[in-house]
């Protein structure tokens, strides 16, 4: 069994985009800008904000968070996006989700130039995924993908099953798995029988918020097992989705929590704020 070092990982590609970064910076004297939106104070989205803050600066990038309270009105959020939209220094434009109840999400992501969009969750940008040409592709399955080159795994004609259906990990997880030519099932919580279909999974990505929930009875032996959850157990602790223990026993390659999936998604999304910042200068 393998474990995939997505820390190890993260930290390579961040090596490289912060060389590209200084490279650019001294032929251009300019250098990407990413604006990170938080409302309110949710401590997760605080966590995450934070990381992403450290990122974006050990890459060289220009960096600002800007926090707001949760009495903000939709029409002042909507008015602070179009601030950055408008404003050439930014290339990558965030704002986390989720987002207080009184707040349209919708419409949020609505307003977010769609060349800004580094989260890739605009419908055009969405739209432009599906249909087979991506701009900016959501991190976390993007930083997944990488994570399968790295490791040499094949896709190819393998059956992969995705339990989790959101926007920002299930469904783009599974497009990317489907251009890279596997068999794909989307699974989630409400799927008859799900443990039975997930041990036919080659490739396992679980997605589902609930921590420990993928037991060995739903991993075939040899299967590869990516684990995207973030869930806090009764004392607090950081746990995944998967029962690491019991699983890396079948598992020939898994991801741990932490130390997986989240490195990456944070490093994919400053590679995507990269990429919006040179197909500016090439504009
Ligand atoms: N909240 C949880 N994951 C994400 C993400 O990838 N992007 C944003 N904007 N908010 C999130």
């Amino acid at each position: 069994m393998v474990v995939i070092d997505g820390k190890v990982l993260a930290a390579k590609l961040q090596g490289r985009l912060a060389e590209k970064t200084a490279l650019l910076k001294d032929k251009t004297g300019l250098e990407p800008g990413l604006v990170v939106i938080l409302v309110g104070e949710n401590p997760a989205s605080q966590v995450y904000v934070r990381n992403k803050e450290r990122s974006a600066l050990a890459a060289g990038f220009r960096s600002e968070v800007v926090r707001v309270p949760d009495t903000i009105t939709q029409a002042e959020l909507l008015g602070l996006i179009e601030r950055y939209n408008q404003d050439d220094a930014w290339h990558g434009i965030l704002v986390q989700l989720p987002l207080p109840a009184h707040i349209d999400e919708e419409a949020v992501l609505l307003a977010i130039d769609p060349q800004k969009d580094v989260d890739g969750f605009h419908p055009t940008n969405m739209g432009k995924f599906w249909s087979g040409h991506p701009v900016m592709i959501p991190s976390t399955p993007a930083g997944i993908m990488e994570m399968f080159r790295e490791y040499g795994i094949t896709l190819e004609g393998k059956k992969a099953v995705v339990i989790g259906r959101s926007n920002i990990v299930g469904k783009p997880m599974a497009q990317l798995l489907l251009d890279a030519h596997a068999t794909v099932t989307i699974a989630h919580s409400r799927t008859e029988n799900l443990a039975q279909l997930a041990r036919e999974a080659d490739i396992l990505v679980v997605a589902i918020g609930r921590g420990h929930f993928v037991t060995k009875d739903f991993v075939k032996e040899g299967a590869v097992v990516i684990d995207v959850g973030m869930n806090r157990d009764e004392n607090g602790k950081l746990i995944g989705d998967v029962a690491y223990d019991e699983v890396k026993e079948l598992a020939s390659y898994i991801t741990p929590v932490p130390g997986g999936v989240g490195p990456m998604t944070i490093t994919m999304l400053m590679e995507q704020t990269f990429e919006a910042f040179q197909r500016n200068l090439d504009k």
